[in-house]
């Protein structure tokens, strides 16, 4: 089965083809990066306009480089949920003109399904069931997955996503967005011991909550006490502060694949590219007896081959959208037993 995959739910405009699931034949992302680097952070409405210019070329694109024609698709699958309702409904409008015109069949697809599905484009992907840490920019949880479509929260953030920590943390230091990757590298030549952040949540000794509001604000206070550092002591803070994220997310992660019983963990959504989270569960699972499993970085982040995969189940089960689809800005983790 050959989906054609779409996704515009933030600052990304993608299209992939992808087959049965898990063969990717394109994955194209246009980043809307540049656009929203000046303002600190995303502008929805220049986000939606930003996603018009590119989606018509974005899903041409994907269809050249797999060398295939509309008539090939037998289903697409397009993010409807949630995300920035202008940005969605881009992606929404054109998936659904190209099932009217073909007559394919159509589903919705929740974001956080497909960043859960990323991993299945690998060759060696975890079994069910397993634990997921999902960690983006707006989302950060703790999923239980039964099944594909089949998940159960276990616990989530109580104020900022992991991603909205990084990204905050770097627009005060001047560092730029989306600053997540900016502090990954800044962090490589520092000491993670040479600021302490507080570890929120660690109370709560087998809770599968996370909150991240505190850590931004000590950083705030640091910075407001001590100025914006240069060089290495940049190169410090960036390390300390990611420290701080990076062991909160280990500690609950392995917590809860010990209290579930789960010997197999997913790490998926852009947050998951951050090199010291990789190194980190990678340890933590050779230490706990779980296997780690995380998708390449550019399938952390934000990409249609993604929703196409997750698609791939919905379209198999036989599930069809009608063309009253709608994009839903908030919506949670759809449970289906
Ligand atoms: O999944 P994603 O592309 O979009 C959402 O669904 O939100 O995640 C974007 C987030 C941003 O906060 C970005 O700074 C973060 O992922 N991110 C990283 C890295 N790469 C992307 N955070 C830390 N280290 C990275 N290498
Ligand atoms: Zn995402």
């Amino acid at each position: 089965m050959r989906v054609l995959g779409l996704e515009s739910s933030c600052d990304e405009t993608a299209a992939a083809i992808v087959d049965d699931g898990h063969l990717v034949r394109s994955d194209v992302v246009a980043s809307q990066h540049d656009v929203h680097a000046r303002y600190g952070g995303v502008v929805p409405e220049l986000a939606s306009r930003a996603h018009l210019l590119n989606v018509v070329p974005v899903v041409q694109a994907a269809l050249d480089r797999a060398g295939s024609s509309l008539d090939e698709i037998d289903g697409i699958a397009v993010t409807n949920a949630p995300g920035l309702v202008g940005a969605l409904l881009v992606g929404l409008q054109t998936a659904k003109a190209i099932a009217w015109v073909t007559g394919k069949p159509i589903v919705g697809v929740h974001h956080l399904e497909g960043h859960l599905s990323a991993v299945y484009l690998e060759p060696d992907p975890p079994p069910m069931p397993h634990l997921a840490l999902i960690v983006s920019g707006g989302h950060t949880s703790l999923v239980r997955v039964n099944h594909h479509g089949d998940v159960v929260e276990l616990g989530a953030t109580r104020d900022d996503a992991a991603g909205e920590a990084f990204d905050k943390g770097a627009k005060l230091l001047g560092l730029g967005y989306p600053g997540g990757v900016v502090i990954d590298r800044l962090a490589k030549s520092g000491d993670p011991r040479a600021v302490v952040f507080p570890r929120a949540m660690t109370a709560s000794s087998t809770g599968a909550e996370f909150s991240f509001s505190g850590l931004k604000t000590s950083l705030l206070h640091h910075v407001r006490a001590h100025g914006v550092p240069e060089g290495q002591a940049l190169a410090d803070l960036c390390a300390s502060y990611q420290a701080a994220i990076v062991e909160l997310l280990v500690r609950k992660t392995r917590q809860v694949a010990r209290r579930e019983g789960l010997a197999h963990v997913q790490v998926c959504g852009g947050v998951a590219a951050n090199s010291a989270l990789r190194a980190a569960l990678l340890t933590a699972g050779g230490e706990d007896a779980f296997r780690v499993y995380v998708p390449p970085p550019h399938r952390c982040t934000d990409n249609a081959a993604m929703i196409a995969a997750a698609g791939y189940h919905h379209l198999v089960r036989g599930e069809r959208a009608d063309l009253a689809l709608d994009a839903v800005p908030s919506a949670p983790l759809p449970r289906r037993a």
